[in-house]
C-alpha cells in the first residue's frame, strides 16, 4: 500500500507527495469542478488534511491547509481523525425578495466530514460544490470537550498554481475604500503609505495582504474569485500571500488584544468561497454566495421595496453646501459647535429639502435622502469621540414635521441618515429611540455610516464585534420595518438574502471619491462587479451629469472620471435595489432627455444577461424589469474607446421593441468632453444586434419597451424625415 502511494506521489510531483491520499472527492453537478480532501496519512487514523480544487481538469487550488489555532483552550487543530462522512445532493429553487433574477437554483453536491482533532475536539468540515464554484465551512458541534473558545487563527489557506494576475486592494482592518491595483501576485505591495487615498480610518497590517472578494486570472485564462459567504459572528477574512509559493493564508481581523473570534459551541464559521470559470461572465452571473446564505429571517417582506432616491448629499460632497449648521464644512471644530450660527450654506434646510421632494415627486423617484439634518456635524470627525450624534435632534432650520407632511402629500418618502462617526456603542444605545423617531415621522429607510475609528476602542470595522453590530442593525431595523443602506461596513457576503431589508452597502470606493479626492480611475467600475459586488449590492451613487466640478468653484480641479452616458449605464452594471440619482436637480433639469433613462430604469429584475465582460476593461449587461416586458442595457468601458457589439437575441422573439439608445457622442471623452451624448430611437427585435461606440471612459445605456404599432409607425416616419432632411441639406 505504502509503495503505491509513494509511486503516485512521485509521478504527481512534490506537492502530492505531501498529501498522497485522496480521502474524499466531491464533484460539481456538471462534473467540471472536482474538490478533493487529501490526507498525509501519517498514521492509519490521524492525519493532516488538505483540500484541492480542479476545474475542467486543471488545478485551481493546490493542496491547501485547513484547521485552527485555538486559545482558551490552547490547542492547534491541524491533525484529524475522520469519524464519519455524509453526502447529499441539494437541488432546490427559491425566489429572492428582490434581485437580479426572479428565481435562483441552489444545486450542489455536499459532503460533511465529521472530524476529531487534538484534545478530542469535534468539528465538521462541510463542502458544497456547485457548477460555479465551491463553498466550505467549519462547524463545531456542542460537546463536552469544547464549550467557550477563542479563535487565535484560522489555518485555512489557498495555494494558487502560479503568479496569476490579481485585481486587489490592500488588506486592511478598517477600510475598503481603495481603488484597485492590477498586478501579478508577485507584485502585490499593500504598503499603506502608497495607498492612503484620503480615507478616514485605515489599519494596514502586511504589505502582502489583500482583501476579498479577490479576483485572479491565470495565464490559461481561468478566472478565480475568493471570498466568503454568510459572515456572521466572526471576523472578516483578509488574505496574506506567501510570495515564495503563491499560497494565500487567511488572516482574520483581530480585536484590541489580538484575538480573532470568541465563540461558544455550537458554532460555525462563514463559508470560504472559490468561484471559478473560464468565462468571466459566469462570475458576474454566479449566485453561489447567495445560495450559501440562510433564507430570509423576515417573514412578512411586503414592506420591503427596491427604489430610487435623490438626496441632499452630492451638493455637500462638491462643496456647494454643508452638513453643519454654520456652513463651515469644518468637521472637527469644537469652536463651531459652541458658536454655531447659520450662514446660508447649510444644506438640509426645510426649503432645500422641499426642492428635492418636488423634483422626486415630479419624476417618480420614491426616496429623498437628507444628510446633515441633525445636530453634531461641527465636531463629528477625527476626535474618536463617543457621543457625537443623538439621531433625534434636528438643526433649527430642518422642520421634521413639516417635511413629513410635505413629502407624504407628494407621495415621497424621506430617507433618514445616521452617521455614527464610527461610535457603534453610541449608536447601539440610540437605535430604538432613533428608529421610533423615524417611524413617527414617516421614514422607512435609513442610511448608516461609520466614518472614523471604531468605538468600542480597539475594535475594527471588519472585526467580529462590528460584524455582529451590522447584523444587529439589520435585525433591529427589520423589526421596525425599516430598510437599510450601510456605508463603511464590512464587505458584504450575501447576508441580504437573510435580511432583505438590507438593500445595499457601500463597503468600497464609491462615486463620492470623485468629488474630493484623486477619484476613481475609469476602469474602477469595470472591476467592482467582479470584486466587491460579488458579495452584494453596492450603493455606488451613480447619475452625475455635471461632470466637471469647477462649476461649483473655479479652483476645484476634481471631476468625475466618466462620461454622462456611462453614468446612465451604471444603473445596470452596478447592481443595487437602491439606486441614487446622485446629482442636483438643477443639473438634471438641463438634461431631462438623458434623465429620462434614470426615470425609466427599473431597480428590480426578473432576468439578467451578461453580454460580454472582462475585468478592468468592459462590461455589457442586459436586465429585464420585474413583472414587465421592458429590458435595459448598460455598457461601460475603461479609459479606452471601444465598440460594444452584441445580439438582442434575449428579447421575446415575437415582439417589436422601441429601443432608446443613450450613448457617447462622437467627440465624447471623459477628460475633454464628458458631457457629450446623443439619444437615438429605433425599432428592433430579437434578430437585431447593436453596435454602440463607447468613448474613452464612456458608456451606453439602452431602454427597450414593447412597441405599439403606432410607435413603430412614428419611428419609421421620423427616420424618413431625417433621411429627407439629410438629402435636402446635401442637395
Ligand atoms: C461617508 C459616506 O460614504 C457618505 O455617503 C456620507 O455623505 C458621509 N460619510 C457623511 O456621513
Ligand atoms: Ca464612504
Amino acid at each position: 500500500m505504502m509503495k503505491r502511494i509513494l509511486i503516485t506521489a512521485f509521478l504527481a510531483g512534490t506537492v502530492s507527495f505531501l498529501f498522497a491520499q485522496t480521502l474524499a472527492t466531491v464533484t460539481s453537478p456538471d462534473g467540471n469542478i472536482v474538490f478533493r480532501i487529501l490526507s498525509k496519512g501519517e498514521t492509519a487514523s490521524v492525519s493532516s488534511l488538505a483540500y484541492e480544487l480542479d476545474y475542467k481538469q486543471q488545478a485551481v487550488i493546490k493542496p491547501s491547509a485547513i484547521g485552527f489555532v485555538l486559545k482558551e483552550p490552547s490547542v492547534t487543530l491541524n491533525r484529524f481523525e475522520i469519524n464519519g462522512q455524509q453526502n447529499r445532493v441539494i437541488d432546490e429553487t427559491w425566489q429572492p425578495v428582490w434581485g437580479e433574477v426572479k428565481t435562483i437554483r441552489n444545486h450542489c453536491n455536499e459532503l460533511v466530514l465529521s472530524l476529531k482533532g487534538q484534545n478530542g475536539i469535534l468539528l465538521n468540515f462541510i463542502v458544497r460544490v456547485f457548477n460555479d464554484g465551491v463553498g466550505f465551512r467549519y462547524s463545531f458541534p456542542q460537546q463536552q470537550q469544547l464549550h467557550h473558545f477563542i479563535v487565535a487563527d484560522e489555518l485555512t489557506s489557498f495555494a494558487m498554481t502560479g503568479d496569476h494576475t490579481i485585481w486587489w486592494i490592500p488588506g486592511d482592518y478598517d477600510t475598503n475604500e481603495f481603488f484597485y491595483n492590477t498586478t501579478h501576485l508577485s507584485e502585490i505591495d499593500a504598503s499603506s503609505s502608497k495607498m492612503s487615498q484620503e480615507i478616514a480610518a485605515m489599519t494596514f497590517f502586511d504589505k502582502n495582504a489583500v482583501q476579498t472578494p479577490s479576483l485572479m486570472k491565470t495565464a490559461a485564462g481561468l478566472y478565480i474569485s475568493i471570498h466568503e459567504a454568510s459572515l456572521v459572528n466572526y471576523p472578516a477574512m483578509d488574505l496574506v500571500l506567501d510570495k515564495s509559493n503563491y499560497v494565500f493564508h487567511a488572516q482574520l481581523v483581530p480585536d484590541a488584544v489580538g484575538n480573532k473570534a470568541y465563540l461558544e459551541t455550537p458554532a460555525k464559521t462563514p463559508w470560504r468561497t472559490i468561484i471559478v470559470s473560464d468565462d468571466a461572465r459566469d462570475l458576474l452571473a454566479s449566485k453561489m454566495i447567495l445560495n450559501l446564505n440562510e433564507p430570509s429571517k423576515i417573514k412578512n417582506t411586503d414592506w420591503i421595496h427596491p427604489q430610487k432616491m435623490v438626496g441632499v448629499w452630492w451638493e455637500m460632497h462638491v462643496g456647494k453646501s454643508t452638513w453643519d449648521y454654520a456652513g463651515t464644512q469644518d468637521m472637527n471644530s469644537w469652536e463651531n459647535l459652541k458658536n454655531a450660527k447659520p450662514t446660508g450654506k447649510h444644506g438640509a434646510t426645510t426649503a432645500n429639502v422641499k426642492k428635492y421632494i418636488d423634483f422626486a415627486a415630479k419624476n417618480g423617484i420614491e426616496g429623498v435622502l437628507v444628510e446633515g439634518w441633525n445636530v453634531g456635524w461641527e465636531d463629528w470627525f477625527g476626535h474618536w469621540k463617543e457621543d457625537v450624534f443623538d439621531f433625534v435632534t434636528p438643526y433649527p432650520d430642518f422642520d421634521v414635521q413639516e417635511l413629513h407632511r410635505y413629502a407624504a402629500a407628494k407621495g415621497v418618502k424621506l430617507i433618514m441618515h445616521h452617521e455614527t462617526s464610527a461610535s457603534a456603542t453610541n449608536y447601539e444605545r440610540w437605535m430604538d429611540t432613533a428608529y421610533r423617531f423615524m417611524k413617527n415621522n414617516g421614514y422607512d429607510a435609513v442610511k448608516t455610516g461609520y466614518v472614523g475609528r471604531i468605538i468600542p476602542r480597539g475594535e475594527h470595522h471588519d472585526g467580529q464585534w462590528m460584524v455582529s453590530h451590522y447584523e444587529r442593525v439589520a435585525a433591529k431595523t427589520a423589526s421596525y420595518q425599516i430598510m437599510l443602506d450601510a456605508h463603511e461596513p464590512v464587505r458584504p457576503t450575501g447576508l441580504h438574502r437573510t435580511y432583505p431589508n438590507w438593500l445595499a452597502s457601500e463597503a468600497a470606493r464609491g462615486n463620492e471619491f470623485n468629488a474630493w479626492s484623486v477619484g476613481n480611475p475609469p476602469e474602477h467600475e469595470t472591476i467592482l462587479p467582479f470584486t466587491r459586488l460579488m458579495g452584494g449590492p453596492m450603493d455606488y451613487t451613480p447619475g452625475i451629469f455635471q461632470i466637471k466640478l469647477n462649476v461649483y468653484d473655479p479652483a476645484k480641479k476634481e471631476q468625475v472620471h466618466t462620461t454622462l452616458a456611462k453614468q446612465l449605464a451604471l444603473y445596470i452594471t452596478m447592481y443595487s435595489p437602491l439606486q441614487m440619482a446622485a446629482d442636483l436637480p438643477e443639473n438634471y433639469e438641463q438634461h431631462m432627455d438623458a434623465f429620462q433613462f434614470i426615470k425609466d430604469v427599473a431597480v428590480d429584475w426578473d432576468d439578467t444577461k451578461i453580454l460580454a465582460a472582462e475585468p478592468g476593461d468592459y462590461i455589457y449587461m442586459a436586465r429585464k424589469a420585474k413583472g414587465k416586458d421592458d429590458w435595459f442595457i448598460g455598457c461601460i468601458t475603461d479609459e479606452n474607446a471601444r465598440t460594444a457589439a452584441f445580439k438582442l437575441d434575449f428579447l421575446d422573439p415575437g415582439k417589436q421593441y422601441l429601443a432608446t439608445i443613450y450613448r457617447d457622442a462622437g467627440d465624447a471623452d471623459w477628460k475633454t468632453n464628458p458631457e457629450a451624448y446623443t439619444i437615438e430611437k429605433k425599432i428592433v427585435n430579437s434578430q437585431a444586434s447593436l453596435q454602440l461606440p463607447l468613448a474613452p471612459g464612456g458608456g451606453a445605456a439602452v431602454s427597450l419597451s414593447v412597441a405599439t404599432p403606432e410607435m413603430q409607425k412614428m419611428i419609421k416616419d421620423e427616420m424618413k424625415m431625417k433621411k429627407k432632411k439629410k438629402w435636402e441639406i446635401n442637395k
